[in-house]
């Protein structure tokens, strides 16, 4: 595996493997590979002949107050997991190659993000569209692949591809999850040892609302707050939300029906976790 750092020398060698004829598969990161990033990567390099990851921790996704500088980072270990995963190459960029200066043209994304994640963090999913653009300019890959556990994040990148006719396909992998259930992410290891025990009722308290739903409740408002009674009867962590929405347009229904996520954020000390359920009837 070759680890690239300039934006020029990993465009050309993705355009010459491109240009000779050959698939490129892309798994976009910001580092601290957990399985979750792992089975994007294994899933690219069954379909494609050529992998490319990316780690950048994007300054343009973090608000002021959020976690950009403690966010957790180990090329090291990333660099050993991505290439034995089959990466054949690791595009390591830091900021100022990435963004020698502040982009003159920003990217405001308009839609799918008044909710969930873009409510609470705002400015967050133009700096995941921004992002984004640009690597997918810079890898040119055939496919890109996402994690659904960041099911709001697909849905904009679903736009952003749609709307900027972007020459990639869009592949979604579901949610990788420890053997409790609990979602994998790089945020689990700020969770105290009682959080991580609680932390457990997030899916549980989803695969509970899938349930009921599936055996015919219909009314979003008691789904939410039978999970709210939930998660707030077994965990110290407060809810950001817990919300239900079409799915992929995030529009509010009245009624349950077609396909539809429910999606929750929980504050632990240390740690914000999401996760959702994707339920189609
Ligand atoms: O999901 C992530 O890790 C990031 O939002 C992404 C897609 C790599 C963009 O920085």
């Amino acid at each position: 595996m070759k680890v690239i750092r300039s934006v020029k020398e990993m465009q050309n060698t993705m355009l010459e493997q491109k240009s000779s004829g050959k698939s490129i598969g892309f798994v976009p990161t910001m580092g601290y590979l957990h399985e979750g990033h792992l089975t994007l990567i294994k899933q690219a390099r069954r379909e494609n002949d050529v992998v490319a990851v990316s780690i950048f921790v994007n300054p343009l996704q973090f608000g002021a107050n959020e976690d950009l500088s403690t966010y957790p980072r180990d090329f090291e270990r990333d660099s050993q997991l991505a290439e034995e995963s089959g990466a054949d190459y690791l595009f390591y960029p830091d900021a100022s190659e990435m963004y020698p200066r502040p982009l003159a043209i920003k990217v405001t994304v308009g839609d799918r993000t008044d909710v969930l994640c873009g409510r609470s963090r705002p400015g967050h999913f133009d700096g995941v569209a921004a992002v984004l653009l640009k690597l997918f300019n810079i890898v040119v890959p055939d496919f890109a692949y996402f994690g659904m556990k960041d099911a709001q994040q697909v849905a904009v990148i679903d736009m952003l591809i749609t709307d900027y006719n972007i020459p990639v396909t869009l592949k979604t992998v579901e949610t990788v999850r420890e053997s409790d259930g609990l979602a994998k992410s790089s945020r689990n290891v700020y969770l105290q040892p009682n959080e991580r025990e609680e932390a457990v009722i997030l899916n549980k308290s989803l695969n509970e609302a899938r349930e009921g739903i599936i055996n015919g409740e219909r009314d979003p408002e008691k789904v939410l707050s039978f999970m709210r009674e939930r998660i707030q009867q077994n965990s110290s962590g407060t809810i950001d939300y817990i919300e239900l929405y079409s799915y992929p347009e995030l529009k509010p229904v009245k009624e349950i029906k077609g396909t539809i996520i429910i999606a929750l954020a929980v504050k632990f000390t240390k740690a914000r976790l999401i996760d959702n359920t994707i339920i189609s009837i």
